[in-house]
Formats: structure tokens, C-alpha cells, sequence
């Protein structure tokens, strides 16, 4: 592991907050309205809805809160967030973490690009692998809070990784520690379609 993982997880692992165990079974019901664009078992179609089956509960619930609070902007959700209490969006997190999160492709043309870049980063650039964070099946670390990538949509890994790099729609939200930030800056409008496209397909 190279010097930049090493402190990156350092700082990450003790960023997060605590937040209430969430209860799967109560939170089906009050994730009734998210269906229409996230999939009622949160494997949207779309390519611009992320899919939340399978996310980490961890992960989901810090994203709600930085939504709910407006330090993450998502129009789509404006208001819908207003009237649910931690506890609320704490079943809806441990609701979709216990759904199958499913698999698309990737494009055969990048998928080499992107493989590459996934698994083994850029040492010029001084670019760390992905798969430090987010496991080498994509798959992440839910108790880290570090997210699932593995399967979601290419178009919104593109938007978040494109987000966090110009620091638009308040993808400042990584922490003290800046990892994705960091990442993003490093990264080309090629290494995020060949890198973007990889995760797709990856399980
Ligand atoms: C009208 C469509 C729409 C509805 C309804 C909706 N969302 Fe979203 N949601 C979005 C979009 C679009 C994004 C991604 C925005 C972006 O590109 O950053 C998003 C992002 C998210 C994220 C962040 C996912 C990630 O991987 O970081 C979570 C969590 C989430 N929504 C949960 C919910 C929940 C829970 C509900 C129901 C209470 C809900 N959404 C209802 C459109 C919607
Ligand atoms: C040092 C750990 C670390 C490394 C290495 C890392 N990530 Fe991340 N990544 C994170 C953390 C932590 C988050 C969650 C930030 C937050 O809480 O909003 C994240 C979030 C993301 C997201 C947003 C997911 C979503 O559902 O919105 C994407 C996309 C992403 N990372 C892609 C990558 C790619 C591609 C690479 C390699 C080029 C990479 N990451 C390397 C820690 C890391």
C-alpha cells in the first residue's frame, strides 16, 4: 500500500458519525416514494439515478443526512427528505443495503483502460488503486463507510467523479481527508468514461 492509501484510511476511518441502527423491515414502507426513481428494490433503470440496492448502510445513511441538509444538492429531492427523522432515514438505509444491488456491462472498447486504472491506479500521476477503498470486486467497505461501486450505472459514477473534482453540487463531501477530491483532480475526462464503464459491469 502505497503512503496516500495508508493516510487517507487513517483520516476516513474516524471521520464518520454515529448514527442509530436502522430496521430493514420498517424501512420498506417509508422507501415507497424513493421506488419511482431509485427502483422500488433500489435497482434504478435509469442511468442517471444511482441504484442504493446493496449500498452500504453506513454509506446511505451519511449520504441522507448530507442531502437532507442540503450540503449534497440532488434537485430530484427537493422536500422529500424535510419530514423523515434520523431513525426514518436509518430503516430506509438498512432497507436498501439488504436488497441485491444488480450488474450492467461495460464497454469493451475502455473496459481495458478502465480495468487498469481500477486496479492499479497511476503511480505517475500518484494516483492510488480503487480497490484499496473499494475492494478489488467493487464491492467497498460498509462498516468504513467507503461505497459499493460494483454494477451502478456508468453515467452517475461519471457525474460524482466529474462532481467531486470541480467540488459541484456539494461533492465536497468526503471528509477532512479529501480522498475522492483528491482522486478526482487526478483523473481525465478518459480515465472517468474508461473508469466509470469498468464499474458498470464490475461484481
Ligand atoms: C425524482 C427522482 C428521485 C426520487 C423520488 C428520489 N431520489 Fe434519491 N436521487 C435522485 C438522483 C437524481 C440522485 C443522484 C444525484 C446526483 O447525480 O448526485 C439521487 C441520489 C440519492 C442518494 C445518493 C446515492 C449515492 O450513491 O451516493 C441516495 C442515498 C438517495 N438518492 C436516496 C433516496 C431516498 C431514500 C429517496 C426516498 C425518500 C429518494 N432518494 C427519492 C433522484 C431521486
Ligand atoms: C482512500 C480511500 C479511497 C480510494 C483510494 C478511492 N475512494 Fe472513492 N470513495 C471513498 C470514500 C470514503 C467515498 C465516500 C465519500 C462520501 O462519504 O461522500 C468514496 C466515494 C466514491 C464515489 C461516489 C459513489 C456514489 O455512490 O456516489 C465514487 C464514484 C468513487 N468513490 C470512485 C472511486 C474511484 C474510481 C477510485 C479510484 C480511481 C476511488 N474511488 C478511490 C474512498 C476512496
Amino acid at each position: 500500500m502505497n503512503k496516500l492509501i495508508v493516510s487517507l484510511l487513517l483520516t476516513v476511518g474516524i471521520s464518520g458519525i454515529a448514527h442509530a441502527a436502522g430496521d430493514a423491515a420498517a424501512g420498506q414502507a417509508k422507501a415507497a416514494v424513493c421506488g419511482a426513481c431509485h427502483g422500488p428494490d433500489g435497482n434504478s433503470m435509469a442511468p442517471n439515478f444511482p441504484k442504493l440496492a446493496g449500498q452500504g448502510e453506513r454509506y446511505l445513511t451519511k449520504q441522507l443526512h448530507d442531502i437532507k441538509s442540503g450540503k449534497r444538492t440532488v434537485l430530484e429531492m427537493t422536500g422529500l427528505l424535510t419530514n423523515l427523522s434520523d431513525q426514518d432515514l436509518a430503516d430506509i438505509a438498512a432497507y436498501f443495503a439488504s436488497q441485491k444491488g444488480s450488474v450492467g456491462a461495460a464497454d469493451p472498447k475502455i473496459v481495458a483502460r478502465g480495468e487498469a486504472l481500477f486496479r492499479g491506479g497511476n503511480l505517475e500521476k500518484g494516483l492510488p488503486a480503487c480497490t484499496g477503498c473499494h475492494s478489488p470486486n467493487g464491492a467497498g467497505n460498509a462498516a468504513a463507510g467507503f461505497p459499493h461501486l460494483g454494477g451502478q450505472h456508468a453515467q452517475y459514477i461519471a457525474k460524482q467523479l466529474t462532481d467531486f473534482r470541480k467540488e459541484e453540487a456539494g461533492r465536497n463531501n468526503d471528509g477532512d481527508a479529501m480522498p475522492m477530491r483528491t482522486i478526482a483532480r487526478k483523473l481525465s475526462d478518459e480515465d472517468i468514461a474508461a473508469v466509470s464503464s469498468y464499474i458498470q459491469g464490475l461484481h
